[in-house]
């Protein structure tokens, strides 16, 4: 007779065959690191997440290592910012500063830098700015500057997260031309105009003040588009990409992985961080238990890697 149940009737035998694991191998950590001293400053929408000043990031790397998670993905929040986001190129902006400091305090932890100007320009978006038009082309150069001025700083990956097109081209080969060929690029490719982000913008204070992204990130809408994307980012340089969001895009992740050899790496972004939080403090759902099924789900969906802001706990709970 035909038993499913015969596979689930206990432990033993559902550990024998069970199909996915997560492992502390698999996440990484967003980090924001701001100009100043003594700072460990909450964000209201991100339970337990902080923006640290370097000299207070020491207690957050202690517990990273302690974990024994692998890598961590580093934002800056710099104390001006101007119309060009020329913190973001600066050789001794707060990210390039945070870069090398954890260099070389944790040399084996994986440092992969964030490429983007939103939290660099006055106005809040990810590329130059003109008439109100977000210029493409222009941004270019920024881009390829940043990515030269992060991997100077000891970045080993460089994560374009900005959405211009050609950019990966553009990256690329400002990298080798530096004499950085054998830094990773992982691709921002399927990054959606998402409500998911609100989050993140406090804590990185990058909130377009005029418009919003929608001309630059992707429409929710399209899937198809996505894996457009993808290849283009592919053909260009990518060596791995990133979905973004994880949780609602995990048709583009499953496809993507199916499509695509590379490693897919899926960001489970802020305001998927913030409503779990949410609930699990009012007792609403049991946060383990959730989180543990939101990363079981990303990895039975595709993910080779996931960025998330439950990196810490779910270290943890693997760990315990
Ligand atoms: C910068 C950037 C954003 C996120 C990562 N890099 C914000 C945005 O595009 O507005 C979002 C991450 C998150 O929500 O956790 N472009
Ligand atoms: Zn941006």
């Amino acid at each position: 007779m035909k038993r499913f149940r015969r596979l689930r009737q206990n432990e033993n035998i559902r550990n024998f065959v069970c199909e996915n694991k997560i492992d502390v191998n698999d996440l990484i950590y967003p980090l924001f690191v701001i100009e100043g001293v003594n700072i460990k400053s909450p964000i209201d929408s991100m339970p337990n997440i902080y923006q640290y000043s370097i000299d207070r990031i020491d207690e957050e790397l202690q517990k990273i290592a302690k974990a024994k998670i692998p890598a961590i993905l580093i934002f800056g929040i710099p104390e001006y910012k101007d119309e060009v986001g020329s913190g973001a190129y600066d050789d001794n902006g707060i990210t390039q500063k945070a870069i090398r400091f954890i260099k070389e305090k944790y040399p084996e932890l994986l440092i992969i830098a964030d490429v983007c100007l939103c939290e660099y320009t006055s106005h809040g978006h990810c590329g130059l700015v003109r008439n109100c038009e977000i210029l493409n082309d222009e941004t270019l150069p920024l881009l390829s500057k940043t990515a030269v001025s992060l991997a100077k700083a000891g970045a080993d990956i460089i994560a374009p997260s900005d959405m211009m097109d050609g950019r990966v081209c553009a990256i690329r080969s400002a990298l080798d031309d530096n004499g950085f060929i054998n830094i990773p690029i992982m691709s921002y490719s399927a990054k959606f105009a998402s409500g998911y982000y609100g989050p993140f913008r406090d804590a990185a204070g990058s909130a377009p003040h005029f418009g919003d992204r929608k001309s630059y990130q992707m429409d929710p809408a399209n899937g198809r588009e996505a894996i457009r994307e993808i290849e283009d980012d592919l053909n260009e340089g990518a060596d791995m990409i990133i979905i973004k969001p994880a949780l609602a895009y995990m048709d583009i992740l499953s496809k993507a992985r199916e499509c695509f050899g590379i490693p897919c790496i899926a960001y489970n972004v802020s305001g998927e961080y913030a409503m779990v939080k949410a609930a699990a403090q009012n007792g609403w759902i049991d946060e383990k238990r959730i989180v543990l099924e939101n990363m079981i789900s990303l990895k039975r969906a595709g993910a080779d890697r996931i960025i998330t802001y439950h990196a810490l706990d779910v270290a943890g709970w693997l760990n315990a």
